[in-house]
């Protein structure tokens, strides 16, 4: 096994993130290290002003009977940071909010977990069919943060104006993020392109039965962390994957007919979609990709992000 870099994040992670290569002698394409989001061309993100009051917790640890963000948005986590939402698919939609930077409590206060970082042993590695893969090193236990999606945030008119220039060379790190709002019609969007900045998140491959689910998680923005969890205990060695289309069949229920019509009918018309080989017995054939970025039209969508 050739390992390529001791820290491909360069001392930006609080634990190292080794890139080995057990197949061939090729090496990751270059690409700025980040282990947050960064803003995109033209855009300007609020990313640390806290758009809800804080808690007026007087101890280091906000607890769930006195915290009045726990008690407003949770609680999210347990006592050990696992997500407690975790077992409600339609939950999903909710999304979670930490302490924030108006909140006296600790770093370690038990609703801060997403804005602590990546904890975990993870390693870059070559995989055989997908290029590069991300895999952990060490065992993960259900409903335990992972790492953050990280990339650059854009617009949705900069996201399609990258969808379009995609080729087959270069691979898609483009992920769109939808959350319905419960009082109105509008999905709010966000877009974070992991190709030229992003942190080690950005080599997770897709998978049709994917041990990682993607989370909004909101700390001190509107804008989301795409935060992603354990969806089920995962053993040292395994590779870790995501569904690119995250809760796609959820959210396109919420979707008008005649956009879900146009939707569908440009999916069928891309030939060029790739194939994916992720392996699961559901499979799906193809990679997922969201048809709206290739349609004029922006129906209701909305994203926290100007630009
Ligand atoms: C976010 S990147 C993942 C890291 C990428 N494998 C690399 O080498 O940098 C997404 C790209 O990886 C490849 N990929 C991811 N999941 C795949 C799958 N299940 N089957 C085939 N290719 C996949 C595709 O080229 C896709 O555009
Ligand atoms: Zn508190
Ligand atoms: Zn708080
Ligand atoms: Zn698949």
């Amino acid at each position: 096994m050739v390992t390529i870099t001791e820290d491909i994040s360069m001392g930006k992670e609080k634990v190292k993130v080794p890139v080995v290569n057990e197949l061939d002698g090729s090496r990751p394409t270059e690409f700025g290290y980040t282990p947050v989001c960064i803003s995109g061309p033209n855009v300007s993100v609020p990313f640390n002003s806290p758009f809800y009051p804080g808690c007026g917790c007087q101890q280091a640890l906000c607890t769930k009977d006195k915290c009045s963000c726990i008690q407003s948005y949770g609680p999210s986590y347990n006592e050990e940071g696992c997500l407690q939402i975790f077992n409600q698919p339609t939950e999903f939609s909710q999304p979670v909010f930490e302490c924030n930077s108006h909140c006296p409590c600790s770093r370690s206060c038990q609703n801060r977990v997403v804005q602590n970082g990546q904890h975990l042993q993870l390693q870059v590695f070559k995989t055989y069919c997908k290029g590069w893969g991300l895999r952990t090193l060490e065992n993960i236990k259900e409903c335990t943060f992972v790492c953050e999606y990280a990339g650059e945030l854009i617009s949705i008119k900069e996201a399609k104006k990258r969808a379009q220039e995609l080729t087959d060379e270069t691979g898609n790190y483009l992920i769109v993020l939808r959350e319905h709002s419960s009082n109105d019609d509008q999905i709010l969007r966000t877009h974070v392109d992991a190709r030229f900045h992003g942190g080690a998140s950005r080599f997770i491959n897709h998978s049709c039965n994917p041990n990682l689910i993607m989370v909004p998680v909101r700390v001190d923005s509107i804008v989301p962390h795409l935060a992603l969890f354990a969806a089920r205990n995962i053993d040292s060695g395994e590779e870790l994957s995501f569904d690119y289309s995250g809760e796609f069949d959820y959210w396109h229920s919420h979707e008008t007919n005649d956009e879900h019509h146009e939707l569908k009918a440009l999916q069928d018309q891309r030939k060029d979609r790739k194939s994916c080989q992720c392996g699961a017995v559901n499979c799906r054939e193809y990679l997922p990709f969201d048809s709206s970025l290739y349609s004029s039209e922006s129906h209701q969508a909305i994203s926290p992000v100007n630009g």
